[in-house]
């Protein structure tokens, strides 16, 4: 049987705990792919800060609680007429629990209040797992963009 958890919007007070996880985001991405990984982890972090403090209703961040713990996260961003994905990560010993698929069904929320057309997001071609996850959620596999895949999902 799966944990209890919630998930509910991002508050300032989980920015200590948010950024311990992406730093962990960062380091599932970078590694084995960038030759300079310190520098993509601090490039991905510097840029990751400025997103979750941004007090702007186009970027969003959601966060899993589970005993007062922040189990995982989504955040993301209003492009155009769709909403982008830009990181989701969910603690390892958590994993395959449907927590990612709640936190996605929460942004896909958001974004259809919004009125948003597709929920947009780019994984690494390597990050099978998370293609997995996304195309299993029903996502259909756009292209490619450099090293990554762009997945769409009709809103
Ligand atoms: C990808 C990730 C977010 C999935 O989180 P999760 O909470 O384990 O996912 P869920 O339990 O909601 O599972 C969603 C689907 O993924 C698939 N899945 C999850 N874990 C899996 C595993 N170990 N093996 C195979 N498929 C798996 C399942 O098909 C599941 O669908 P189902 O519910 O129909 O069985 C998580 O593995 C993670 O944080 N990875 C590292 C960060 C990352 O790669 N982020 C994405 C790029 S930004």
């Amino acid at each position: 049987m799966g944990i209890e958890f919630s998930v509910r919007e991002f508050d300032i007070s989980d920015k200590p705990r948010v950024m311990n996880l992406a730093e962990r985001l960062a380091h599932v991405l970078v590694n084995g792919i960038y030759e300079n990984a310190m520098r993509e982890r601090c490039r991905f972090m510097t840029e990751f800060e400025k997103t979750i403090l941004v007090e702007d209703s186009s970027y969003l961040t959601y966060v899993a609680v589970h005993d007062d713990d922040i189990i995982g996260f989504v955040s993301g961003y209003i492009s155009q007429s769709d909403f982008f994905a830009s990181a989701i990560y969910v603690k390892e010993e958590y994993r395959g629990q449907g927590i990612f698929s709640a936190l996605r069904n929460e942004a896909i929320c958001y974004a259809r209040s919004k009125g948003l057309k597709n929920y947009v997001s780019k994984i690494f071609k390597t990050n099978k797992l998370a293609i997995c996850a996304e195309t299993k959620a029903g996502s259909n596999i756009m292209g490619t963009e450099e090293d990554m895949l762009l997945l769409s999902y009709p809103l």
